[in-house]
């Protein structure tokens, strides 16, 4: 049997299945069967309260689950497939198991532009629940490796390249007349807004009840981390950006070319090397350079600052 065959089978089965994406590897699950989402929940370790994102093949079968108003049909007619996630009214009496929004009247969608993640899509013809695949509040998977190292061998899991993207889908709210992005990504506000028109909104706030998964503190290393650091202090690992060379027990450069794509593609694994690192070698704290807050960059310093906010 192929493996997207086995996949599928799983996933019928009401069992869990990793996959790639170009933003960040998923753990995916029928989002129809109640019992098959409760073991994402479970495997992940991840608060009840806290939806979570389908995944379909196009915007056709999106408006099968969701209410598409000119806004939200206009945004995933020029993002999709793409790392853009929208959250639109959920409609009433969709196939969706309650567990997957948490209760909510809304549910965030995705359509996800990877070859694997495609295929997976296509040819299973219900939707796909899928956070990402780590366990809850750790950082997420870029590749099929920090996967295993999440769940071992236990749950099956697509093979794919490193995540393009590197970093999770911008999350934008279209569920009431404000158009709101409740996480930033690589599709940042100011694009949408020249491309679109539309007055796009940040969501400033940490926590608010509409994006539970929001929390301040989350993709947090065991290590503490410091952003923004100048100079490296005694005994730290450094993660550097562009020409600034902190100078620790061990360094790594998300981009030596201070290109901000690259840094993004290399965060979370990079985050999660230096993190062992600091483990084996009984370094007690990684910083990390200045990365300027434009394009991609903003959502680089929101994963940062929650990765930050254990300390
Ligand atoms: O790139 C991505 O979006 C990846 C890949 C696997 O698709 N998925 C991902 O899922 O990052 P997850 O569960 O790690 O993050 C989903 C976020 C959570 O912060 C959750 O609170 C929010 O989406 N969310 C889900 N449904 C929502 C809703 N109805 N309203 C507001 N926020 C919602
Ligand atoms: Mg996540």
């Amino acid at each position: 049997m192929s493996d997207l065959n086995k996949a599928l089978d799983l996933l019928k089965k009401g069992e869990v299945v990793a996959f790639p994406t170009e933003t960040v590897y998923g753990l995916g699950a029928d989002a129809t069967q109640f019992n098959a989402v409760e073991k994402i929940f479970a495997l992940k370790n991840r608060p009840s309260f806290n939806p979570l994102i389908i995944h379909v093949a196009s915007l056709e079968i999106a408006q099968c689950y969701g209410v598409f108003n000119e806004v939200a049909k206009k945004l995933a007619c020029l993002y999709w497939p793409g790392p853009l996630t929208l959250v639109v009214p959920l409609l009433p009496d969709s196939k969706i198991a309650s567990n997957v929004t948490a209760g909510l009247d809304t549910i965030a969608i995705r359509c996800p532009n990877h070859g694997v993640a495609q295929e997976l899509m296509r040819h299973y013809n219900l939707p796909i629940a899928a956070p990402s695949a780590n366990i809850s509040g750790y950082v997420s998977p870029t590749k099929q490796q920090h996967v295993v190292d999440a769940f071992g061998v236990s749950v099956f899991s697509l093979a794919g390249d490193q995540s393009d993207v590197g970093l999770e889908s911008t999350i934008i709210d279209c569920s009431s007349d404000d158009l709101v992005i409740l996480r930033p990504g690589f599709i940042t506000r100011e694009q949408i807004e020249e491309q679109t028109g539309f007055c796009v909104k940040e969501k400033t706030t940490f926590g608010a009840i509409n994006a539970p998964g929001q929390l301040k503190q989350h993709y947090s290393p065991s290590t503490k981390l410091r952003m923004n650091a100048l100079c490296a202090e005694a005994n730290e690992v450094c993660l550097n950006f562009g020409e600034t060379t902190l100078e620790g027990v061990f360094n790594f450069n998300l981009s030596a070319s201070g290109c901000l794509k690259e840094a993004a593609a290399n965060l979370f694994d990079y985050l999660r090397l230096a993190d062992q690192i600091a483990q084996a070698n009984n370094i007690r704290s990684m910083a990390v350079a200045p990365i300027p807050k434009k394009g991609v960059g903003v959502a680089i310093n929101d994963r940062l600052s929650r990765a930050a906010a254990q300390n």
